[in-house]
Protein backbone atom coordinates (compact mmCIF):
# COMPACT_ATOMS: atom_id res chain seq x y z
CA UNK A 1 0.00 0.00 0.00
CA UNK A 2 2.90 2.20 -1.03
CA UNK A 3 1.65 4.01 -3.67
CA UNK A 4 2.76 7.60 -4.91
CA UNK A 5 0.18 10.65 -4.25
CA UNK A 6 0.85 11.69 -7.86
CA UNK A 7 -1.58 13.21 -10.37
CA UNK A 8 -1.65 12.12 -14.01
CA UNK A 9 1.74 12.72 -16.02
CA UNK A 10 0.07 15.21 -18.29
CA UNK A 11 -0.93 17.33 -15.16
CA UNK A 12 2.48 17.00 -13.61
CA UNK A 13 3.94 17.83 -17.00
CA UNK A 14 2.13 21.71 -16.93
CA UNK A 15 4.69 23.97 -15.02
CA UNK A 16 2.89 26.55 -12.61
CA UNK A 17 2.66 29.93 -13.73
CA UNK A 18 6.34 32.31 -13.74
CA UNK A 19 4.15 35.58 -13.51
CA UNK A 20 2.63 34.04 -10.04
CA UNK A 21 5.86 33.30 -9.54
CA UNK A 22 7.52 37.23 -9.93
CA UNK A 23 3.64 38.13 -8.30
CA UNK A 24 4.47 36.02 -5.10
CA UNK A 25 8.46 37.50 -5.19
CA UNK A 26 6.11 40.92 -4.26
CA UNK A 27 3.65 39.20 -1.52
CA UNK A 28 4.10 42.20 1.34
CA UNK A 29 5.89 44.72 -0.29
CA UNK A 30 2.96 47.07 -0.37
CA UNK A 31 4.02 50.03 -3.43
CA UNK A 32 3.97 47.82 -6.21
CA UNK A 33 2.91 49.01 -10.13
CA UNK A 34 1.40 45.69 -11.79
CA UNK A 35 1.40 45.80 -14.96
CA UNK A 36 2.19 41.80 -15.07
CA UNK A 37 -1.54 40.33 -15.67
CA UNK A 38 -3.25 40.23 -18.98
CA UNK A 39 -6.33 42.41 -17.61
CA UNK A 40 -8.22 45.92 -18.28
CA UNK A 41 -8.24 48.31 -15.35
CA UNK A 42 -11.27 49.58 -15.74
CA UNK A 43 -14.64 48.00 -13.96
CA UNK A 44 -17.24 46.53 -16.18
CA UNK A 45 -19.79 49.05 -17.53
CA UNK A 46 -22.57 49.65 -15.39
CA UNK A 47 -25.20 48.86 -17.90
CA UNK A 48 -23.29 45.38 -18.13
CA UNK A 49 -24.21 44.58 -14.59
CA UNK A 50 -27.45 46.27 -14.45
CA UNK A 51 -28.11 43.40 -16.48
CA UNK A 52 -27.12 40.57 -14.48
CA UNK A 53 -28.50 42.06 -11.21
CA UNK A 54 -32.19 42.61 -12.98
CA UNK A 55 -31.54 39.01 -14.25
CA UNK A 56 -31.08 37.79 -10.44
CA UNK A 57 -33.72 39.77 -9.28
CA UNK A 58 -36.18 37.82 -11.93
CA UNK A 59 -34.88 34.69 -9.96
CA UNK A 60 -32.51 34.14 -13.08
CA UNK A 61 -30.91 31.53 -10.97
CA UNK A 62 -31.05 27.75 -12.26
CA UNK A 63 -29.00 25.60 -14.93
CA UNK A 64 -29.48 26.90 -19.09
CA UNK A 65 -29.28 24.92 -21.82
CA UNK A 66 -25.15 23.08 -22.29
CA UNK A 67 -25.69 25.49 -25.45
CA UNK A 68 -26.07 28.44 -23.60
CA UNK A 69 -29.21 30.93 -23.89
CA UNK A 70 -31.00 30.89 -27.04
CA UNK A 71 -31.11 34.98 -27.12
CA UNK A 72 -27.46 34.97 -26.22
CA UNK A 73 -26.54 32.61 -29.20
CA UNK A 74 -28.66 33.91 -31.38
CA UNK A 75 -27.12 37.96 -30.43
CA UNK A 76 -23.45 36.29 -30.91
CA UNK A 77 -24.53 35.00 -34.37
CA UNK A 78 -25.29 38.39 -35.51
CA UNK A 79 -22.13 39.92 -33.76
CA UNK A 80 -19.89 37.44 -35.43
CA UNK A 81 -21.80 37.48 -39.14
CA UNK A 82 -21.50 41.48 -38.49
CA UNK A 83 -17.47 41.07 -38.46
CA UNK A 84 -16.95 37.91 -40.15
CA UNK A 85 -19.01 35.76 -42.16
CA UNK A 86 -22.22 34.77 -41.82
CA UNK A 87 -23.13 31.90 -39.15
CA UNK A 88 -26.07 30.90 -37.71
CA UNK A 89 -26.70 30.16 -33.82
CA UNK A 90 -25.98 26.63 -34.08
CA UNK A 91 -22.38 26.86 -34.91
CA UNK A 92 -22.22 29.17 -31.21
CA UNK A 93 -21.35 27.93 -27.70
CA UNK A 94 -21.50 29.69 -24.61
CA UNK A 95 -18.65 28.91 -22.54
CA UNK A 96 -17.55 29.90 -18.80
CA UNK A 97 -14.92 31.82 -20.33
CA UNK A 98 -12.10 31.60 -23.30
CA UNK A 99 -10.07 29.92 -21.22
CA UNK A 100 -12.97 27.02 -21.03
CA UNK A 101 -13.35 27.29 -24.69
CA UNK A 102 -9.68 26.45 -25.30
CA UNK A 103 -10.03 23.67 -23.35
CA UNK A 104 -13.05 22.19 -24.82
CA UNK A 105 -11.67 22.81 -28.18
CA UNK A 106 -9.17 20.67 -27.39
CA UNK A 107 -10.82 18.02 -24.94
CA UNK A 108 -12.93 17.78 -28.34
CA UNK A 109 -9.92 17.80 -31.12
CA UNK A 110 -6.77 16.21 -29.67
CA UNK A 111 -5.61 13.31 -27.39
CA UNK A 112 -2.66 11.34 -26.72
CA UNK A 113 0.44 12.05 -29.26
CA UNK A 114 -1.08 14.28 -31.26
CA UNK A 115 1.46 16.93 -32.79
CA UNK A 116 -0.16 20.39 -32.74
CA UNK A 117 1.37 23.17 -33.85
CA UNK A 118 1.90 26.30 -32.31
CA UNK A 119 2.81 30.30 -33.19
CA UNK A 120 5.18 31.53 -30.61
CA UNK A 121 5.69 33.10 -27.92
CA UNK A 122 2.43 32.51 -26.72
CA UNK A 123 0.03 32.72 -23.87
CA UNK A 124 0.77 29.57 -22.13
CA UNK A 125 -2.92 28.43 -21.22
CA UNK A 126 -3.22 27.76 -24.75
CA UNK A 127 -0.76 25.10 -25.61
CA UNK A 128 -1.39 23.96 -22.06
CA UNK A 129 -4.75 22.46 -22.93
CA UNK A 130 -3.84 19.88 -25.47
CA UNK A 131 -0.76 19.51 -23.86
CA UNK A 132 -2.99 18.13 -20.50
CA UNK A 133 -5.01 16.09 -23.41
CA UNK A 134 -1.61 14.73 -23.99
CA UNK A 135 -0.58 16.08 -27.53
CA UNK A 136 3.01 17.09 -28.42
CA UNK A 137 3.43 20.54 -28.96
CA UNK A 138 5.61 21.83 -32.27
CA UNK A 139 6.52 25.54 -31.53
CA UNK A 140 7.08 28.02 -34.77
CA UNK A 141 8.46 31.00 -33.48
CA UNK A 142 8.30 34.67 -34.17
CA UNK A 143 11.33 36.77 -35.07
CA UNK A 144 11.91 40.07 -34.39
CA UNK A 145 12.77 42.03 -37.23
CA UNK A 146 13.97 45.87 -38.35
CA UNK A 147 11.22 46.74 -40.04
CA UNK A 148 11.46 49.49 -43.06
CA UNK A 149 11.24 52.40 -40.34
CA UNK A 150 14.04 50.59 -38.70
CA UNK A 151 11.77 50.35 -35.88
CA UNK A 152 11.36 46.12 -34.47
CA UNK A 153 8.41 44.25 -35.50
CA UNK A 154 7.05 40.91 -34.99
CA UNK A 155 7.07 38.68 -38.48
CA UNK A 156 6.16 34.99 -38.93
CA UNK A 157 8.24 32.74 -41.59
CA UNK A 158 5.11 31.00 -43.23
CA UNK A 159 7.20 28.92 -45.08
CA UNK A 160 8.61 27.03 -41.87
CA UNK A 161 4.92 27.83 -40.33
CA UNK A 162 3.85 25.69 -43.70
CA UNK A 163 6.82 23.27 -43.69
CA UNK A 164 5.61 22.45 -39.65
CA UNK A 165 2.03 21.73 -40.58
CA UNK A 166 3.27 18.32 -41.62
CA UNK A 167 0.61 16.06 -43.08
CA UNK A 168 0.17 13.88 -39.36
CA UNK A 169 -0.57 17.30 -37.98
CA UNK A 170 -3.79 17.13 -36.11
CA UNK A 171 -3.93 21.50 -35.44
CA UNK A 172 -2.64 24.09 -34.94
CA UNK A 173 -3.37 27.02 -32.40
CA UNK A 174 -3.09 30.32 -33.03
CA UNK A 175 -3.69 33.40 -31.55
CA UNK A 176 -3.83 36.91 -33.60
CA UNK A 177 -3.25 39.43 -32.24
CA UNK A 178 -1.18 37.63 -30.33
CA UNK A 179 -0.44 37.43 -26.31
CA UNK A 180 2.10 39.10 -25.65
CA UNK A 181 3.39 40.15 -29.01
CA UNK A 182 0.71 41.74 -30.15
CA UNK A 183 1.84 40.19 -33.52
CA UNK A 184 -1.64 39.81 -36.47
CA UNK A 185 -1.23 37.64 -39.02
CA UNK A 186 -2.24 39.44 -42.67
CA UNK A 187 -5.04 37.94 -44.73
CA UNK A 188 -2.71 36.71 -47.34
CA UNK A 189 -1.37 34.95 -44.72
CA UNK A 190 -4.19 33.46 -42.96
CA UNK A 191 -5.30 32.21 -47.01
CA UNK A 192 -2.73 30.21 -47.73
CA UNK A 193 -2.45 28.50 -43.83
CA UNK A 194 -6.21 28.02 -44.85
CA UNK A 195 -5.36 26.01 -47.91
CA UNK A 196 -2.81 24.54 -46.36
CA UNK A 197 -4.82 22.62 -43.92
CA UNK A 198 -7.37 22.07 -45.71
CA UNK A 199 -5.12 20.21 -48.06
CA UNK A 200 -3.98 18.06 -45.12
CA UNK A 201 -7.03 18.06 -42.79
CA UNK A 202 -5.56 19.75 -40.30
CA UNK A 203 -7.48 21.58 -37.51
CA UNK A 204 -7.43 25.31 -37.15
CA UNK A 205 -8.07 26.51 -33.58
CA UNK A 206 -8.22 30.22 -33.50
CA UNK A 207 -8.21 31.88 -30.40
CA UNK A 208 -9.87 35.47 -31.37
CA UNK A 209 -9.99 37.15 -27.47
CA UNK A 210 -7.99 40.17 -28.88
CA UNK A 211 -9.96 40.91 -32.47
CA UNK A 212 -11.85 43.80 -31.21
CA UNK A 213 -8.06 45.53 -29.34
CA UNK A 214 -6.96 46.22 -32.96
CA UNK A 215 -5.09 49.22 -33.94
CA UNK A 216 -4.47 49.24 -37.81
CA UNK A 217 -3.10 52.61 -38.97
CA UNK A 218 -5.47 53.13 -41.35
CA UNK A 219 -9.25 51.62 -40.73
CA UNK A 220 -8.89 48.51 -43.42
CA UNK A 221 -12.91 48.38 -43.58
CA UNK A 222 -14.09 51.32 -44.14
CA UNK A 223 -17.38 52.57 -42.34
CA UNK A 224 -16.97 49.00 -40.96
CA UNK A 225 -16.14 47.93 -36.63
CA UNK A 226 -12.45 47.77 -36.14
CA UNK A 227 -12.09 44.39 -36.06
CA UNK A 228 -8.60 42.14 -36.85
CA UNK A 229 -8.87 39.62 -39.86
CA UNK A 230 -9.83 36.26 -38.81
CA UNK A 231 -10.04 32.83 -39.85
CA UNK A 232 -14.19 33.20 -39.74
CA UNK A 233 -13.42 35.79 -42.96
CA UNK A 234 -12.46 33.31 -44.94
CA UNK A 235 -13.45 29.63 -43.76
CA UNK A 236 -16.25 27.89 -45.29
CA UNK A 237 -19.24 27.05 -43.39
CA UNK A 238 -18.31 23.60 -41.22
CA UNK A 239 -14.93 23.29 -42.07
CA UNK A 240 -12.13 22.45 -39.67
CA UNK A 241 -11.59 25.70 -38.27
CA UNK A 242 -12.73 26.01 -34.60
CA UNK A 243 -12.44 29.99 -33.42
CA UNK A 244 -13.06 30.98 -29.53
CA UNK A 245 -13.24 34.08 -28.36
CA UNK A 246 -13.91 35.99 -24.61
CA UNK A 247 -16.05 38.27 -23.37
CA UNK A 248 -13.19 39.38 -21.09
CA UNK A 249 -11.56 42.11 -22.84
CA UNK A 250 -13.32 43.16 -25.41
CA UNK A 251 -16.32 44.39 -22.58
CA UNK A 252 -14.28 44.77 -19.35
CA UNK A 253 -15.39 41.54 -18.40
CA UNK A 254 -12.35 39.30 -16.89
CA UNK A 255 -14.23 38.17 -13.75
CA UNK A 256 -17.25 36.82 -15.37
CA UNK A 257 -15.80 34.32 -17.05
CA UNK A 258 -17.98 34.12 -20.39
CA UNK A 259 -16.90 33.45 -23.71
CA UNK A 260 -18.25 31.60 -26.90
CA UNK A 261 -17.03 29.28 -29.44
CA UNK A 262 -17.95 29.37 -33.39
CA UNK A 263 -17.34 25.27 -34.89
CA UNK A 264 -18.74 23.31 -37.33
CA UNK A 265 -22.18 22.05 -36.73
CA UNK A 266 -20.90 18.25 -36.59
CA UNK A 267 -19.13 19.05 -33.66
CA UNK A 268 -21.34 21.66 -31.80
CA UNK A 269 -23.21 18.53 -29.70
CA UNK A 270 -20.17 16.97 -29.69
CA UNK A 271 -18.68 19.95 -27.87
CA UNK A 272 -21.86 20.82 -25.45
CA UNK A 273 -21.56 16.94 -24.17
CA UNK A 274 -18.11 18.13 -23.14
CA UNK A 275 -19.64 21.51 -21.75
CA UNK A 276 -22.04 19.31 -19.41
CA UNK A 277 -18.65 17.43 -17.93
CA UNK A 278 -17.12 20.64 -17.17
CA UNK A 279 -20.02 23.48 -16.29
CA UNK A 280 -22.96 22.51 -17.79
CA UNK A 281 -23.72 25.87 -18.73
CA UNK A 282 -22.21 29.08 -17.84
CA UNK A 283 -24.22 30.83 -14.93
CA UNK A 284 -27.66 32.26 -16.16
CA UNK A 285 -27.12 35.82 -15.04
CA UNK A 286 -23.88 36.11 -16.08
CA UNK A 287 -25.25 35.32 -20.09
CA UNK A 288 -27.31 37.65 -19.61
CA UNK A 289 -25.35 40.60 -19.03
CA UNK A 290 -23.61 39.13 -21.88
CA UNK A 291 -26.43 39.59 -23.91
CA UNK A 292 -26.51 43.19 -23.15
CA UNK A 293 -22.47 43.53 -23.43
CA UNK A 294 -23.29 42.21 -27.20
CA UNK A 295 -26.26 43.94 -28.12
CA UNK A 296 -25.44 47.53 -26.56
CA UNK A 297 -21.25 47.18 -25.90
CA UNK A 298 -19.81 48.64 -29.15
CA UNK A 299 -19.38 51.76 -27.44
CA UNK A 300 -17.72 50.19 -24.79
CA UNK A 301 -14.90 48.64 -27.61
CA UNK A 302 -14.70 52.21 -29.09
CA UNK A 303 -13.75 53.72 -25.89
CA UNK A 304 -11.51 50.95 -24.76
CA UNK A 305 -9.69 50.98 -28.07
CA UNK A 306 -8.81 55.08 -28.04
CA UNK A 307 -7.64 54.02 -24.97
CA UNK A 308 -5.37 51.49 -25.53
CA UNK A 309 -4.14 53.08 -28.57
CA UNK A 310 -3.19 56.02 -27.16
CA UNK A 311 -1.85 54.15 -23.93
CA UNK A 312 0.30 51.70 -26.64
CA UNK A 313 1.95 54.76 -28.32
CA UNK A 314 2.49 56.68 -24.92
CA UNK A 315 4.11 53.55 -23.34
CA UNK A 316 6.26 52.38 -26.60
CA UNK A 317 7.42 55.92 -27.32
CA UNK A 318 8.90 55.98 -23.45
CA UNK A 319 10.65 52.48 -23.55
CA UNK A 320 12.01 53.32 -27.15
CA UNK A 321 13.65 56.43 -25.64
CA UNK A 322 15.51 54.04 -23.01
CA UNK A 323 18.96 52.72 -23.77
CA UNK A 324 18.83 49.05 -25.04
CA UNK A 325 15.04 48.78 -24.80
CA UNK A 326 13.97 47.52 -27.95
CA UNK A 327 10.04 47.66 -28.08
CA UNK A 328 8.04 46.77 -31.08
CA UNK A 329 4.72 48.85 -31.39
CA UNK A 330 1.86 45.52 -31.33
CA UNK A 331 -1.00 46.17 -33.94
CA UNK A 332 -3.33 44.55 -31.44
CA UNK A 333 -4.10 43.28 -27.91
CA UNK A 334 -2.47 44.90 -25.13
CA UNK A 335 0.83 44.27 -24.51
CA UNK A 336 4.18 45.56 -24.67
CA UNK A 337 6.42 42.53 -25.29
CA UNK A 338 10.02 44.29 -24.66
CA UNK A 339 13.96 42.99 -25.15
CA UNK A 340 16.29 44.33 -22.71
CA UNK A 341 20.03 44.15 -23.77
CA UNK A 342 22.39 42.10 -21.42
CA UNK A 343 19.26 40.62 -19.51
CA UNK A 344 19.16 36.82 -20.34
CA UNK A 345 16.93 35.62 -17.24
CA UNK A 346 13.74 37.28 -17.23
CA UNK A 347 12.57 35.26 -14.14
CA UNK A 348 15.11 36.60 -12.30
CA UNK A 349 15.00 40.48 -13.58
CA UNK A 350 11.28 40.67 -13.25
CA UNK A 351 11.90 39.48 -9.48
CA UNK A 352 14.54 42.40 -9.01
CA UNK A 353 12.32 44.65 -10.68
CA UNK A 354 9.37 44.28 -7.96
CA UNK A 355 11.55 43.77 -4.75
CA UNK A 356 14.31 46.69 -5.59
CA UNK A 357 11.93 49.08 -7.65
CA UNK A 358 8.20 47.95 -7.18
CA UNK A 359 7.49 47.57 -10.77
CA UNK A 360 5.65 44.28 -11.44
CA UNK A 361 6.22 43.06 -15.23
CA UNK A 362 6.25 39.44 -16.70
CA UNK A 363 8.92 37.50 -17.88
CA UNK A 364 9.23 36.55 -21.14
CA UNK A 365 10.30 33.35 -20.46
CA UNK A 366 6.30 32.86 -19.21
CA UNK A 367 5.43 32.59 -22.67
CA UNK A 368 8.43 29.78 -23.73
CA UNK A 369 11.95 29.60 -24.60
CA UNK A 370 11.28 32.29 -27.63
CA UNK A 371 10.21 35.02 -25.14
CA UNK A 372 13.83 34.40 -23.17
CA UNK A 373 15.34 38.08 -23.21
CA UNK A 374 12.11 39.94 -23.31
CA UNK A 375 9.34 41.18 -20.72
CA UNK A 376 5.52 42.28 -21.37
CA UNK A 377 3.93 45.05 -19.96
CA UNK A 378 0.38 45.18 -20.32
CA UNK A 379 -0.46 49.03 -20.99
CA UNK A 380 -4.24 48.85 -20.20
CA UNK A 381 -3.74 51.52 -17.50
CA UNK A 382 -3.51 55.50 -17.60
CA UNK A 383 -0.77 57.19 -18.47
CA UNK A 384 0.33 58.88 -15.20
CA UNK A 385 0.66 55.14 -14.09
CA UNK A 386 2.19 54.42 -17.11
CA UNK A 387 4.65 57.22 -16.38
CA UNK A 388 5.75 56.02 -12.95
CA UNK A 389 6.04 52.55 -14.30
CA UNK A 390 8.79 53.98 -16.78
CA UNK A 391 10.12 56.06 -13.75
CA UNK A 392 10.44 53.04 -11.93
CA UNK A 393 11.86 50.47 -14.70
CA UNK A 394 14.67 53.54 -15.35
CA UNK A 395 15.21 53.56 -11.74
CA UNK A 396 15.87 49.53 -12.03
CA UNK A 397 17.67 49.26 -14.93
CA UNK A 398 19.68 51.35 -13.17
CA UNK A 399 20.81 49.49 -10.21
CA UNK A 400 21.12 46.33 -12.42
CA UNK A 401 23.94 48.02 -14.49
CA UNK A 402 25.64 49.70 -11.37
CA UNK A 403 25.34 53.04 -12.43
CA UNK A 404 23.06 54.44 -9.78
C1 LIG B 1 -4.83 35.05 -25.86
C2 LIG B 1 -5.87 34.82 -24.82
N1 LIG B 1 -6.85 33.97 -25.09
C3 LIG B 1 -7.80 33.70 -24.19
C4 LIG B 1 -7.81 34.31 -22.97
C5 LIG B 1 -8.88 33.88 -22.03
O1 LIG B 1 -9.62 34.86 -21.46
P1 LIG B 1 -10.73 34.47 -20.39
O2 LIG B 1 -10.46 33.11 -19.88
O3 LIG B 1 -10.66 35.53 -19.36
O4 LIG B 1 -12.01 34.52 -21.14
C6 LIG B 1 -6.78 35.21 -22.64
C7 LIG B 1 -6.70 35.84 -21.32
O5 LIG B 1 -5.76 36.48 -20.93
C8 LIG B 1 -5.78 35.47 -23.59
O6 LIG B 1 -4.77 36.32 -23.35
Amino acid sequence: MNFPIEAHVNVRAIASSLIREVANAGLGKRDVLPFWFGEPDEVTPQFIRDAATEALDRGETFYTHNYGLPALREALASYVSRLHHAVSADEILVTSSGMSALMLASQALVGRGDRVVAVTPLWPNITSAPRLMGAEIVRVALELRAAADGNPQWSLDLDRLLAALTPATRALYLNAPNNPTGWMIDAAGQQAVLEHCRRHGIWIVADDAYERLYYPETADRQGSLVCAPSFLDLAERDERVLATNTFSKSWLMTGWRLGWLVAPRLLVPEIAKLIEFNTSSAPAFVQYAGLEAVRHGEPVIAHTLARFRRARDFLIGRLRAINGVQAASPPGAMYAFFRIEGMADSLAFCKRMVVEAGLGLAPGAAFGPEGEGFVRWCFAADEQRLADGIERLRHGLRILRGTD
